[in-house]
């Protein structure tokens, strides 16, 4: 098949993009390496030996966006680009409305030109705002901050679109945690500057980089008193757009649905087990809960199972193992590629 993938020099798109090439797929990957690196592109080549036909372009550039549409002629579009850090949408609202929303406008537009209506989108778990696990896709949304609004935004534009005409197949897919690395250790999660997030916070304490973790509370209502998460293996992720990609004939229209192992792991049994995988200590200390945060969040994947036929198959084991990998063979990134 011949497949464009928004965001393809990221993290989950370079994982997805090797799964694609891997099977014979034929993938152009649209970036504008706002937040990755072309080095990402060149390792996936590598551990496939296959090319990817990139494009450095802004989603925001539609005659750029025409040009590759017409050329690549894709049946399906994966689409990851987009802005996702929290604290930065809390203070740059408009960036993140603009970047994602009108970004995702365009891309629709463009696919309608070319008659490709055919799209699989990166949606998040974040749509559920303070919803209660185990969460169903069908729980009411609301999301708590501006990045949360956008992907809410963009999953609505899609319903509407849909429904204005039968021809659209589109998968909205939930995200919950995305972790992990390639098992190659060759591509993984590149963060610029502070993490945000746990997983890549722990690995860069491990490593050295930083001094310890800070744990945003330690009096949450859960067995340890630190906060639970659904943890989902990247590979296993990106099968679950390959998944979506091969099924969205079957769907009726435009249908969310999550992607999360159904499992709950707090930030202690995580950190854990990134000390199990690398034998090294992760110094951590008690800190004050972070706001927005929420005690507990796992899926529901049952409707993942029955639309796709698509379960998470990797365990916190791999997840710590593949992403230490990954930071030990890359402590700085793709930044010291040549
Ligand atoms: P990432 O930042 O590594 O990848 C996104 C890519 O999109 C980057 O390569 C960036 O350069 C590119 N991009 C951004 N805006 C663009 C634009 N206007 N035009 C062209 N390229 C643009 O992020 P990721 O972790 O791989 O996430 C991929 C998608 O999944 C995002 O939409 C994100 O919101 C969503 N998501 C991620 C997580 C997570 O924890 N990583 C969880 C839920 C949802
Ligand atoms: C965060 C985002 C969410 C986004 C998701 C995946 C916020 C408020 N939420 O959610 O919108 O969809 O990432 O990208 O930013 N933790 C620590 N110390 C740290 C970092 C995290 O204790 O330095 C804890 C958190 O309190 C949480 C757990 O680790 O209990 C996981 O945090 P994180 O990786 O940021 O994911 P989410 O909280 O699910």
């Amino acid at each position: 098949m011949r497949i464009l993938v928004t965001g393809g020099a990221g993290y989950i798109g370079s994982h997805t993009c090797v799964e694609l090439l891997a099977r014979g797929d034929a993938v152009t990957v649209i970036d504008n390496l706002s937040n990755s690196r072309e080095e990402s592109l060149r390792r996936v080549e590598g551990l496939t030996g296959r090319e990817v036909d990139f494009h450095r372009v802004d989603l925001l550039d539609r005659p750029g966006l025409d040009r590759v549409m017409a050329i690549a002629q894709p049946e399906s579009v994966i689409h990851f680009a987009g802005l996702k850090a929290v604290g930065e949408s809390v203070r740059e609202p408009l960036r993140y409305h603009q970047n994602n929303v009108a970004g995702t406008l365009h891309l629709v537009e463009a696919m309608a030109a070319i008659g490709c209506r055919r799209l699989v989108f990166s949606s998040s778990a974040t749509v559920y705002g303070h919803g209660a696990p185990p969460l169903r896709e069908a729980a009411p949304l609301g999301a708590t901050n501006p990045y949360g609004k956008t992907k809410w935004i963009i999953e609505e534009i899609c319903r509407d679109l849909a429904a204005s005409d039968p021809a659209w197949r589109i998968a909205l897919l939930r995200y919950f945690n995305p972790v992990g690395a390639h098992p190659s250790g060759q591509i993984g999660e590149d963060p610029q500057g502070l993490p945000n997030n746990l997983m890549p916070y722990v690995l860069q304490v491990a490593v050295g980089r930083l001094p310890h973790l800070n744990v945003f509370g330690t009096d949450w209502p859960t067995p340890d008193g630190t906060g639970i998460r659904d943890y989902l293996h990247v590979v296993d992720l990106a099968r679950g757009h390959l998944a979506a990609v091969d099924h969205l004939d079957r769907l009726a229209g435009c249908v969310a649905i999550n992607l999360g192992t159904g499992r709950g792991t707090s930030v202690l049994e995580l950190v854990s087990g990134v000390e199990r995988a690398s034998g090294k200590r992760v110094p951590w200390q008690p800190s004050s809960r972070r706001s927005g945060d929420v005690a507990v969040s796992f899926a529901d994947p049952t409707l993942a199972k029955e639309l796709l036929g698509w379960t998470a198959e990797l365990g916190l084991d791999a997840m710590c193992s593949d992403a230490w990998r990954w930071q030990v063979g890359n402590p700085r990134g793709f930044a010291a590629a040549p």
